[in-house]
């Protein structure tokens, strides 16, 4: 299999104090402060006219048709496991998040308790999760692979614990252009820090095609989506809805890949050869 070498990536391995060999750039503490601070606000539930449901509603349009009805579902680096949860409101699947935050799982289990779902969590490192091989249905993650510097030990890590046929979904938000996020475009260009903090790789969606391809999967889909300006989100809910769904006919089109700010992908693992 190829991997990725320092030369091509800038790829780092880091030691935390704790021995644990990680390899993402972002400090542990980052995303356990900014969870803390989701725990003080309130939750709006799944239903609610909000941006962040907006997205999760158009991922869903991907990821439903693909996913098995019974089985085991895990969301790897969950935070607050949303997608997860409207996946066990739409399956029998049983649920578990994990994530290397306390708080996030504190607001995953918010998460759950509003969308009436019942979730496992378990903190856990992405780079080795503890569970054991061919055990899960569905692996997801959101968010989480732009932030690793060398991404492939991680989706290897989700492909080993995957039942030979389950499905892998991920959504990534790399450091590209997009309408979204124009107005960050000279750092951007300048600067693998989304802001200090979070680092953020620039793979696209054949990068991850050619890795997921080489760890064995098959039937890889990926699409771009999200064509529009990040101003959308503060339009009131009726006219942001409308923009949203105008402007999904762009999405996995030439204009996406050009102007979308993150991209879907799934696949599905292979069958051992007997
Ligand atoms: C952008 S957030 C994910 C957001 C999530 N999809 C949501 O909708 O709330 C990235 C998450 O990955 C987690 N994470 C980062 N590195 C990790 C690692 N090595 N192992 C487990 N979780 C990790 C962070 O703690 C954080 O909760």
């Amino acid at each position: 299999m190829r991997t990725t070498s320092f030369a091509e990536t800038g790829a780092l391995w880091i030691h935390h104090h704790d021995g644990v060999r990680s390899y993402t750039m972002t400090p542990p503490d980052f995303w356990d402060h900014a969870w803390k601070g989701s725990l003080l606000g309130p939750d709006d539930g799944a239903d609610a006219s909000t941006w962040l449901n907006e997205i999760d509603r158009r991922k869903m349009l991907f990821v439903s048709p693909r996913l098995p009805l019974h089985g085991r579902a895990l969301e790897v680096g969950c935070g607050s496991a949303r997608l997860l949860c409207r996946v066990g409101r739409e399956t029998q699947l049983d649920l578990c998040g994990i994530d290397r935050s306390p708080n996030a799982l504190n607001l995953a289990r918010r998460t759950a308790a509003t969308f009436d779902v019942a979730i496992e969590t378990c903190l856990g490192d992405a780079a080795t999760l503890p569970i054991a091989d061919d055990e899960v249905d569905v692996v997801l993650s959101g968010g989480l692979l732009e932030h690793f510097r060398e991404p492939v030990p991680i989706l290897a890590e989700m492909v080993r614990v995957l039942r030979p046929g389950g499905l892998l979904y991920a959504d990534v938000v790399p450091r590209k252009l997009s309408l979204y996020r124009l107005s960050e475009l000279r750092r951007l260009l300048r600067d693998p820090w989304m802001r200090a903090g979070i680092y953020e790789s620039s793979f696209g969606p054949e990068m991850y095609r050619e890795w997921l391809l080489e760890l064995g999967l098959e039937d890889v889909q990926a699409m771009w989506c999200g064509v529009y300006p990040r101003l959308t989100a503060r339009f009131p809910s009726r006219a942001r809805r409308l923009i949203e769904r105008a402007t999904r006919s762009a999405d996995s089109t030439l204009v996406a890949d050009l102007l979308g700010w993150y991209f879907m992908i799934s696949a599905r693992k292979g069958s051992p050869q007997c």
